[in-house]
């Protein structure tokens, strides 16, 4: 196994777990996945793909399921034609069910909306009606940075509908993170709102992307501006334009375009091993067939009786498909909530279940974590009896969360699907199937029906039970990502040529004596903090592009709440060309509040270390490579391992001094 994955949480607990909760027979009984569903998918494995693709509408329907000419660019229902609006929405509203509540919007502020299925159609076609008077074409790209107000919803519908690939970019990024994702997708457009409500207070969105055009050399051409706060905002005539001025104007009348299914739906980028940010590109028959199988089979959707609510943000790839395109391609009733969950009071989350009768809840560990220290007195003071499935993403969930989560919150009888995938795979890739499947306290399990995962050894070959290895999966999927936006070399070397032909996830896992299969975190540079992704790499740039910085490593060291935690080392310049830096007793502390503000405005908020330490000199190979194993170990208040590989052996005293140092 690889040295990273020892602080694992989800390894601690790993050789005592023998817990398992089977399905009741009730649930079992009534189960929308059925008992038989992975004989089915096992017998025969694209045909039971084309049947979940056929629970779709075409418009051209495909007589091809898997094209596997140009691997690992794979193509799937490759002569088909389908828009993912119209399966979205207006399929509902054709079939009936025009009447039903597709969002319940609750606002940070106490503000509240319900769009129906017959409502969200209208506004979805009047904007796509908006954006195309805004000059934007099939195929043009347009970068969508707004709070969760149900025009995210609409916007990307909106653009999916006229066959223009959105590119979210997550609302807590900074200005220059927004830039460089514009430029390397030449977006046209930007879709943005004054700001959202975070934390009681309206925070502000437009200054961001003006700032971000202000850098120069994008291809935008307007700014769509959906009003929330009623914050002023700086205004570019002829650019930015209200959204309440264009899109309630427009005419709800609009024919979907009809795309290709290979056609691309979105791009939405995530950090990699190196400090350029990938953009992760999705297409549309293959991403819509399994984000709504996984979203029906996985949650056991009920869509006449379920009220489901999924608390990613749209920024990320949980938001793409278990906000947006699942939920709503099954016809689901989902919550969206805008804000923070101890906003106004630490209850909030439980107040908004027992407000709109949640059945189905899907989080994060580290949402789940922060209740348990925030305590169960909390929960208990809300009526959470209509929960019946629960479900974890983002990062392990250690044995104990995973127990709290289905004591405190399912009150003991939900079962908890713990599911595993990742910005690349589009949709869920290994969980539990509700109803199916005897569930094991922090394992994610099994592959799902029609999905084929291996842990393989250093030589590409799969692990006995009871080894740990490396999480490969072994055949193509529907939903896989088509590429690197502009790279495809990139797309080639970092997924599928450390096991050549094998799609390689950058997770180490481990199969225990059942065979199940329990993921024990990042083998890469990557790290995952709460539930997000960042790269060492970048965030090193970032340090390093502040001018009293001449090196930096950073290192995911593992916090108890967060999963993982950003912790930098750096060595500051020395010499006579570093103007303003602090002097005095109090330096190192100034220097660090600095540093740390720098990177919140090179990338945002959620990539400030959580502690930098100022040092002398970093631990290095005899080669100059930087041995962030070493760093770890001290970040993580542990022994310091093997040193004798360094260049010099002291220089690890010097460091674990500095860290005993009160910060
Ligand atoms: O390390 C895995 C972890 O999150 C990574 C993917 O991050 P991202 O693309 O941002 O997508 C997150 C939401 C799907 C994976 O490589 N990860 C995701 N889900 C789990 C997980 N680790 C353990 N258990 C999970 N259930």
């Amino acid at each position: 196994m690889p040295a990273e994955q020892s602080s694992s949480p989800a390894l601690e607990n790993l050789s005592e777990e023998t817990r398992t909760f089977p399905p009741s027979a009730e649930f079992a009984a009534a189960a929308v996945a059925g008992a038989d569903v992975y004989e089915r998918a096992a017998a025969d494995r694209l045909g039971f793909w084309a049947e979940q693709a056929r629970t779709l509408d075409w418009e051209t329907p495909f007589t091809t399921v898997l094209d596997d000419s140009a691997a690992p660019r794979y193509g799937w229902f490759t002569d088909g034609r389908l828009n993912a609006a119209h399966n979205a929405v207006d399929r509902h509203v054709a079939a009936g069910h025009g009447d039903r509540v597709a969002i319940l919007w609750e606002g940070e502020d106490g503000e509240s909306r319900r769009v129906t299925y017959a409502e969200l159609a209208q506004e979805v076609a009047r904007a796509a009606n908006a954006l195309t008077a805004l000059g934007v074409g099939t195929g043009d790209r347009v970068a969508i940075y707004l709070p969760m107000v149900p025009e995210a919803v609409v916007a990307l519908l909106a653009c999916a509908r006229i066959g223009a690939p959105h590119s979210v970019v997550f609302g807590g990024f900074s200005a220059e993170a927004l830039h460089s994702r514009i430029l390397d997708a030449e977006a046209t457009l930007v879709i943005t709102a004054d700001g959202g409500y975070r934390r009681g207070a309206a925070s502000p969105l437009k200054p961001a992307v003006d700032d971000a055009l202000a850098k120069g050399g994008t291809a935008v051409e307007h700014v769509l501006v959906v009003r929330r706060t009623g914050g002023e905002v700086e205004w570019t005539q002829g650019r930015d334009v209200w959204w309440h001025d264009v899109v309630p104007q427009a005419s709800p009348e609009h024919e979907p375009v009809w795309v290709e299914a290979e056609h691309p739906l979105f791009i939405l980028y995530t950090s990699g091993t190196t400090g350029k940010p990938k953009g992760i590109f999705h297409t549309t028959g293959g991403y819509l067939t399994q984000t709504s199988f996984t979203h029906r089979a996985v949650f056991d959707l009920q869509p006449e009786t379920d009220v489901y609510w999924c608390t990613a943000d749209i920024g990320w790839i949980t938001g793409h498909s278990y906000v947006v395109y699942g939920p709503l391609l099954n016809g689901a009733t989902q919550v969206i909530y805008e804000g923070t969950p101890d906003t106004p009071h630490r209850g909030r989350w439980w107040e908004i279940v027992q407000k709109y009768g949640v059945t189905i809840l899907y989080t994060a560990p580290t949402a789940i974590r922060t209740c348990m220290k925030w305590g169960e007195d909390l929960p208990a003071g809300f009526d959470l009896s209509t929960l019946r499935v629960l479900g974890s993403v983002g990062e392990p969930i250690n044995p104990e969360a995973w127990m709290w989560y289905r004591r405190v919150i399912g009150g003991d009888r939900t079962p908890i699907v713990d599911t595993w995938w990742q910005t690349e795979t589009g949709a869920i890739m290994i969980s539990p199937l509700p109803g199916v499947t005897a569930a094991k306290p922090g394992s994610a399990q099994v592959p799902l029906p029609g999905i084929v995962a291996e842990v393989l050894d250093d030589a590409g070959a799969p692990v006995d039970h009871g080894q740990g290895g490396y999480l490969a999966i072994t055949e193509p999927w529907p939903a896989m990502l088509r590429g690197i936006w502009g790279d495809e070399q990139r797309f080639a070397d970092t997924y599928w040529s450390r096991f050549p032909g094998t799609y390689f996830a950058g997770d180490g896992a481990k199969r225990d004596a059942d065979g199940d299969i329990w993921l024990l975190g990042r083998v890469d540079d990557v790290m995952n903090v709460s539930g997000h992704r960042l790269s060492t790499t970048e965030i090193e740039s970032a340090l390093v592009s502040h001018p009293w910085v001449a090196e930096a490593a950073v290192v995911g060291a593992a916090d108890e709440t967060t999963g993982q935690a950003v912790v930098a080392f750096v060595i500051l310049r020395g010499g006579e060309e570093v103007v303003d830096r602090p002097e005095g007793e109090d330096a190192d502390e100034r220097v660090v509040a600095t540093l740390r503000a720098h990177v919140g405005t090179t990338i945002g908020p959620i990539a400030k270390p959580r502690s930098i330490l100022v040092v002398a000199e970093l631990p290095k190979t005899r080669s100059g490579k930087i041995m962030r194993r070493l760093l770890r170990d001290v970040a993580e208040n542990r022994d310091v391992g093997d040193v004798t590989t360094l260049a010099d052996s002291g220089v690890m005293g010097l460091i674990q001094q500095g860290m005993a140092k009160p910060s």
